[in-house]
């Protein structure tokens, strides 16, 4: 019996999520693995963030709140908005979702024909490709070399910007490649869709506060105004408060685009956790010490990666921007042997390999558009970190 719709086909669950099951199997059988797997930061959600929500929750906050969001946090983030990303936006432009997949997910849903394109730049988060196929939309992949840091250029998009075409996704910082755009590259990319009315942009944010280096974390609709009637400007506060499980995202766009989304997420939740929403109202207006220290840590993180690879000759990274992953090309592996007599053809040989025989479950490159490419989340201690790295160095080192 198949169970699944046509269009359920081609879809495939989160490929980290996945591959965090298997390393939770592999442990709970008692074998000593190490997750690099998920994105999401390792740190406890600050106390004071929690201590709202408790508040909230004896307070009584607990019916259902309104579709788009609790008019406190649509407030905090219209003020974040502005504080942090110099737009404009008015709380009925302001949507608020259970993470911000759901906010992606509503975009889509409230604004493609069957069949429209959706433009992906590769490596791109995995669910953007999968949320588009689940819904019978069409992804269509721009190639963004490595040699270009994996970045979409004006020249780059030009061909692929054909009348079928609904979305284009940019995500700054990115996952998986760390690409953070500059003020130049974005004015580029909005001069090319000037030309194109019929392409709405959906500008992910969400990584913004985790950036190193003298980035700046640029808004698509700050630095491009002409183009605001045409953005989404999609956050949350899942990876800059540590606060995943809480899910909560938020999208900030066009008042009609706002509404159409509000009537495809009260048919599909009614909206998000009401206590959730009062902390991450704490999370925006609260202190924000935390946001810096996490960064910091992060940043430690990056450099100890970064250190370590350049170490192992058959391995290639560049120095992520931004986001808390590390993409590595893995080509000059292709071929190998490994201990057990086995050829690496591929990035996933290679991955499946580093977990069975290394106990480092990491995740192909191919979930993100990315062959010959694997992803480690750095979200986890300096010492496990260290110690997955000094693993993946033997690994390499003992391939043949
Ligand atoms: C680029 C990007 N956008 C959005 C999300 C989803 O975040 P949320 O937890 O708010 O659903 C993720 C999570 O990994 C991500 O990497």
């Amino acid at each position: 019996m198949e169970y699944r719709a046509q269009r359920l086909l081609s879809v495939l669950p989160s490929a980290s999520a996945g591959v965090s099951q298997t390393a939770r199997t592999l442990k709970a059988e008692g074998h000593d693995v190490i997750d690099l797997g998920l994105g999401e930061p390792d740190f406890a959600t600050p106390g004071h963030i929690i201590e709202a929500a408790h508040t909230a929750a004896l307070a009584g906050q607990t019916r259902y709140p309104p579709t788009d969001g609790t008019a406190a946090l649509k407030t905090a983030i219209a003020a974040k908005f502005q504080r942090d990303n110099a737009i404009d936006y008015d709380p009925a432009e302001i949507i608020v979702s259970n993470g911000a997949k759901q906010v992606i997910f509503n975009a889509l849903m409230a604004t493609a024909e069957p069949s429209q394109k959706v433009l992906l730049c590769a490596p791109f988060f995995d669910s953007y490709e999968n949320i588009a196929l689940v819904q019978g939309l069409t992804p269509v992949v721009i190639p963004c070399s490595p040699d270009n840091g994996f970045r979409l250029t004006a020249e780059l998009l030009r061909d692929y910007l054909t009348p079928d075409v609904r979305w284009l996704f940019l995500n700054s910082p990115s996952n998986p490649g760390g690409v953070v755009y500059t003020r130049s590259e974005l004015e580029s990319i909005a001069a090319e869709l000037l030309g194109h009315p019929q392409v709405l942009i959906l500008s992910d944010e969400i990584y913004e506060k985790i950036l190193f280096d003298d980035s700046e974390a640029l808004s698509l609709a700050s630095v491009c105004p002409g183009l605001k009637d045409r953005i989404l400007t999609v956050n949350g506060v899942s990876k800059a408060y540590a606060m995943t499980g809480w899910r909560i995202g938020y999208g900030g766009g066009p008042r009609e685009l706002i509404a159409a989304m509000t009537t495809v997420q009260s048919q599909i939740s009614s909206g998000a956790c009401s206590i959730a929403q009062a902390a991450a109202v704490e999370a925006l207006n609260g202190p924000q010490d935390c946001v810096a220290h996490f960064c910091d840590v992060f940043r430690r993180r990056r450099d100890l990666v970064v250190e370590r690879i350049a170490g192992i000759d058959k391995l290639h990274l560049s120095a992520p921007g931004g986001a808390f992953y590390a993409l590595m090309g893995c080509a000059n592996l292709h071929g190998a042997v490994t201990p057990q007599g086995e050829v690496i053809r591929s990035e996933t040989d290679f991955v499946q390999h580093l977990l069975q025989h290394y106990k480092v479950a990491a995740v192909p490159g191919t979930a993100y558009g990315a062959a010959s490419f694997f992803r480690i989340s750095t979200a986890t201690s300096d010492d496990i970190l260290t110690d997955a790295l000094d693993r993946l160095a033997q690994c390499v080192a003992e391939l043949g």
